[in-house]
């Protein structure tokens, strides 16, 4: 049968330039489709509800002890805020500058103390953000990066991470029914548990649990190696 236009693609650069502090067309791309949504008013996935799945972790039965969390792609802010309130030192990122701003004026209005930086999650080192970090929390960021900067992602995280840290991810599976900006190739592929398996060298990926979305999505958890 005939291959979908959505199916994933599976390749990355096998030399990667991890540091490179060029975007390309397709990081353009992105950067550009991320600012309409954000330009348009609220984005669909700016619900202000932080999800169940990072409720549990921080304050369910086993939670975590609160240390240092690091938000790849925290949008407005909603679980950054979150996290500080729950006693977490945080850390947030997002390329978005107009997401930036409304984090910054919305953890001003709760009283929560989150440092949020402008910038790259493939592109850590150019951002203040030394870490070690505990808690590495991403709603649907890493899916969204082009094939080709994820191995950059994977090794800011790691270089920044505690021992035994975790790292809470959620993300679109491969092919879904509509990519709504087709040049943007990543948004097809999505990300697997596969994928984060090879991709995240001195991690174990110690879950996944389906999301309720109407198109397939996952909850991942990774944990560092002690
Ligand atoms: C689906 S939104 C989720 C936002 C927020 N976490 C929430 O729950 O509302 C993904 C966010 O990741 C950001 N993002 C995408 N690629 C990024 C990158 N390479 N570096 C930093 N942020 C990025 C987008 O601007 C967007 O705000």
């Amino acid at each position: 049968m005939e291959e979908t236009v959505n199916r994933p693609i599976t390749t990355r650069n096998p030399d990667p330039d991890l540091t490179s502090p060029q975007r390309d067309q397709e990081e353009e791309s992105v950067h550009r489709a991320l600012e309409r949504y954000y330009d348009a008013g609220k984005p669909p996935w700016d619900t202000g509800v932080t999800p169940p799945e990072l409720v549990a972790l921080v304050g369910g039965h086993s939670a975590l002890q609160p240390g240092r969390a690091l938000e790849l792609g925290c949008g407005t802010g909603t679980n950054a805020i979150y996290l500080a309130r729950h006693g977490w030192e945080v850390t947030a990122v997002d390329l978005i500058d107009r997401a930036v701003d409304q984090a910054g004026e919305r953890a001003e209005a709760a009283g929560a103390a989150v440092r949020l930086l402008r910038g790259d999650a493939t592109r850590l080192d150019e951002l203040d953000a030394p870490g070690p970090f505990d808690l590495f929390f991403d709603l649907s960021c890493y899916c969204g990066i082009p094939l080709h900067r994820r191995d950059a992602y994977a090794a800011g995280l790691t270089r920044r991470a505690a021992p035994g840290a975790r790292l809470l991810m959620f993300g679109y599976g491969p092919e879904p029914l509509d990519n709504p900006i087709p040049e943007v190739t990543s948004w097809a592929a999505g990300v697997t548990a596969d994928e984060l398996r090879a991709g995240f060298a001195g991690w174990e990926l110690l879950d996944v649990t389906p999301g309720t979305n109407s198109v397939p999505t996952f909850w991942f958890t990774l944990r560092r190696d002690a």
